[in-house]
């Protein structure tokens, strides 16, 4: 099977049987009817999938030509060939109506990685390899989640990238970071834990779980240092924090060397317990990621991290590590297991990273998102001069402060009729903000759709 590639998406030319033109055409026919291959997308020149392929130019004329003749296509003279009228998944299957709502056309959800980009031949590949590999065991139940050697490639990526302290024995593998939570909450809740300190603003997923597993949220603000520590001192009664100090969400900035300090000394005097969410801190593009929270204080902090942002939220794979008194503590209580994910899902990790192609993965998003989101800064300055981007270079998302009079809700009205998917920062904010700002996210933006999307912010901004 070869692999061609149509604007960053990988697509699976099949062996056969049919003529080479026949598989073409139904790959790319199959792509633009999933919605793999977006409305606008160019499809490279025939020449230059030609030689990619080692086919002559006729093959792949002759497919364009069919899909143009079907519609998939459009052809223009002297320029790009694109897709026209892409079917979203949701229209694909009628009827039924647990399929997600169609993205928007120019996507700046925040948090949402470059799917396009998903490693998926590798990955098939890594899972080919559990599959065959994964011990009679591990396929026999779910008690066990992983071998003792993907363990140890986990715990042995963790620690080069995220300075962990660990041994592997204090990795748990979980769904992702929210089900984390919320099995963690269950824990700390018997534990004797009533509220727990949250950053304000944050994500509400992580916090509402929190709170729906008996865990008070408690709002401590956030400046340009990341969690104003010194507000915990005002709630006597709060042991637990859960915080993003790599790159926290959606401010954007990284908690200081001396805010790191002051937040373990206050769980040290409490005898608290502090949560790192470590959701995003494979992306920094300026530096090196800064290191976790965790290797500082092992003993203090619970680390949750996952492959939603790096991979896909689709992985369903995290991973949780907890200090050891903590796991001594769990022993004696009647708790259910934590949510595993599958063990060949976690084997296939382990392939990836041994095999060096996850690593490979985050280095070519890093330059990929590092790119976008200067084209992205670049645009904003151009069309919205009289917008501030705040927030350091890292991470899927920009924090962007509108003009004062602005009314944010009415542009995202606005932006949804140009097609624009934007996110009001106050979605994320527990007590209320005069201030107008959008959260821009440019994980899963397309890199030629990034001067229009702006061009239409603008528009919604200033109509
Ligand atoms: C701030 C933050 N933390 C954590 C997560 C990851 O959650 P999960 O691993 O459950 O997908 C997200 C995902 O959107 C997020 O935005």
């Amino acid at each position: 099977m070869s692999v061609i590639t149509v604007d960053d998406v990988e697509l699976d030319l099949p062996p056969g049987p049919g003529s080479l033109t026949h598989r073409l055409t139904a790959t790319l026919r199959r792509a633009v009817q999933t919605g793999r291959l977006p409305d606008g997308t160019a499809v490279p020149p025939s020449r230059a999938l030609a030689s990619h392929i080692g086919c002559s130019r006729w093959v792949v004329t002759e497919a364009y030509g069919q899909l143009v003749a079907e519609g998939y296509l459009e052809a223009t003279t002297g320029s790009a060939t694109r897709v026209r009228g892409s079917v979203t998944p949701a229209a694909t299957t009628a009827g039924h109506n647990l399929s997600p709502p169609p993205r928007p056309r120019f996507d700046l959800a925040p948090g949402v990685p470059d799917i396009a980009a998903f490693p998926r031949s590798r990955w098939a590949e890594a899972y080919r390899r559990a599959v065959l590999d994964l011990p009679n065991d591990l396929l026999a139940g779910r008690a066990l989640v992983a071998t003792t050697a993907a363990r140890t490639t986990l715990t042995g990526f963790l620690r080069r990238t995220r300075q962990v302290q660990e041994d592997p024995t204090q990795l748990s593998l979980t769904t992702g970071s929210s089900a984390a939570i919320g099995w963690l909450t269950a824990l700390l809740v018997r534990l004797g834990h009533t509220r727990i300190a949250v950053e304000d603003p944050s994500w509400a997923g992580l916090r509402s779980v929190a709170r729906r597993g008996g865990l008070e949220p408690v709002p401590i603000s956030v400046d340009q240092h990341g969690l104003v520590v010194d507000e915990l001192h005002h709630h006597r009664d709060v042991r637990l924090a859960l915080v993003t100090p790599a790159h926290q969400f959606p401010v954007g900035v990284a908690l200081s060397a001396a805010r790191r300090r002051e937040l373990i000394d206050w769980a040290q005097r409490v005898d608290g317990l502090i949560i790192e969410d470590d959701y995003d801190a494979d992306f920094r593009y300026d530096r090196r990621p800064v290191s976790s929270l965790q290797g500082m204080a092992p003993d203090r902090v619970i680390l949750l991290g996952s492959l939603s942002k790096a991979l896909s939220p689709a992985m369903e794979l995290g991973w949780m590590i907890m200090p050891q008194q903590l796991i001594l503590a769990l022993l004696g209580l009647d708790l259910d297991r934590v949510v595993s994910p599958s063990p060949l899902t976690v084997e296939a990790l382990s392939v990836m990273i041994e095999r060096g192609w996850y690593e490979k993965h985050l280095r070519t998003q890093r330059l990929r998102y590092r790119a976008r989101r200067e084209h992205l800064i670049t645009a904003l300055e151009q069309y919205l001069p009289d917008a501030e981007i705040t927030g350091l270079a890292a991470g899927l998302h920009l924090p962007l402060r509108l003009p004062r009079a602005t009314v944010t809700q009415d542009v995202i009205r606005r932006a949804n009729r140009l097609q624009l998917g934007l996110t009001d920062a106050d979605r994320y904010r527990i007590r209320p903000d005069q201030n107008p700002a959008l959260v821009v996210g440019f994980g899963n933006l397309r890199d030629n759709r990034v001067d229009e999307a702006v061009r239409r912010l603008a528009r919604a901004v200033h109509p």
